[in-house]
């Protein structure tokens, strides 16, 4: 009997808890962030909340928006990821900023979101960045282009809400506006630039005036409109 009973104990001990339910899966075992390479992971773990991919849509732009992957400059991608944009939600993910991602990892998120980058793009397309244009031609913009879904002020219409709500524009940078001009947000229903209008892309100027038109919306802290940049003194 005690010798029954010494051969299950060791048996047991031997076997471990390899056959009972509920062993863990190595791949799902805790890991240090930095020992991550799988581009799936690093963007689940770090990206996904905020920016959606595939059939997940998040509240800031999707990094598979194709449009976006045309126009975006692998530096930007880098410099972003990196960095981070000051005085919005995007943080910084290098050691350099406080961010948990060591450089290689920033590298394989880059350039896994750039293998998204459809073979087939929109031609010509507008830059990734440039100066704002004008906000009064930008006004005619948004009445042609997006005032049937964002209502005629930009307050939000049937199909879109409000672009213009200083809470929102509070959140975003200049540049953020710009890529959703060109990029849209196909993910939520607002066309790119070359579908608000079938067969009329928007032109980089109007791309540069309706940006700007946005941008006057913006509102200080007593809701009067940002005071136009000083000139220098003399
Ligand atoms: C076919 C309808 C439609 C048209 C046309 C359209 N939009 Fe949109 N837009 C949407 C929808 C839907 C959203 C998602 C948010 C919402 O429901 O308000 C959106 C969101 C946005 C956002 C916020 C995106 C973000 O990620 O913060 C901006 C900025 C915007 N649109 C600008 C524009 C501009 C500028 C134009 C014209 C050049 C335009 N839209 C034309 C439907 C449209
Ligand atoms: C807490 C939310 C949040 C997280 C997490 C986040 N982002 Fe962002 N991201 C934002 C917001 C908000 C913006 C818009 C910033 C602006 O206004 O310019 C942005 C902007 C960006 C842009 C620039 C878009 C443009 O205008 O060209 C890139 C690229 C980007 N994020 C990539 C990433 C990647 C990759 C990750 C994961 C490593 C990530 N983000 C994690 C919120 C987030």
């Amino acid at each position: 009997m005690i010798r029954t009973i010494l051969l299950l104990v060791s048996l047991f001990a031997l076997g471990g808890c390899d056959w009972m339910p509920g062993k863990p899966n190595p791949d799902s075992k805790w890991r240090e962030a930095s020992e991550t390479s799988d581009f799936a992971i690093l963007y689940r773990q770090n990206c996904l909340g905020c920016h959606g991919i595939g059939q997940v849509v998040s509240g800031s732009i999707a990094m598979d928006n194709p449009t976006y992957l045309s126009v975006v400059p692998r530096e930007v991608l880098l410099n972003v990821i990196s960095n981070g944009v000051p005085s919005t939600a995007m943080p910084g993910f290098s050691a350099a900023v406080g961010g948990t991602l060591t450089g290689e990892q920033i590298e394989i998120l880059t350039n896994g979101i750039l293998a998204k980058k459809p073979a087939a793009q929109p031609s010509p397309l507008p830059p990734y960045a440039a100066d704002p244009g004008d906000p009064a031609r930008g006004a005619t913009v948004f009445a042609a282009s997006c005032a049937s879904c964002h209502g005629n002020t930009g307050d939000g219409g049937e199909k879109a809400g409000s672009v213009i709500n200083p809470a929102y524009l509070d959140l975003v940078s200049n540049q953020y506006l710009r890529t959703v001009v060109i990029a849209g947000r196909p993910d939520l229903g607002c066309p790119d630039f070359t579908a608000r209008t079938p067969g009329k892309p928007l032109s980089n100027e109007e791309v540069a005036d309706v940006t700007a038109w946005l941008i006057s919306n913006r509102r200080n802290e007593f809701g009067k409109p940002h005071a136009p940049a000083q000139p220098p003194l003399p």
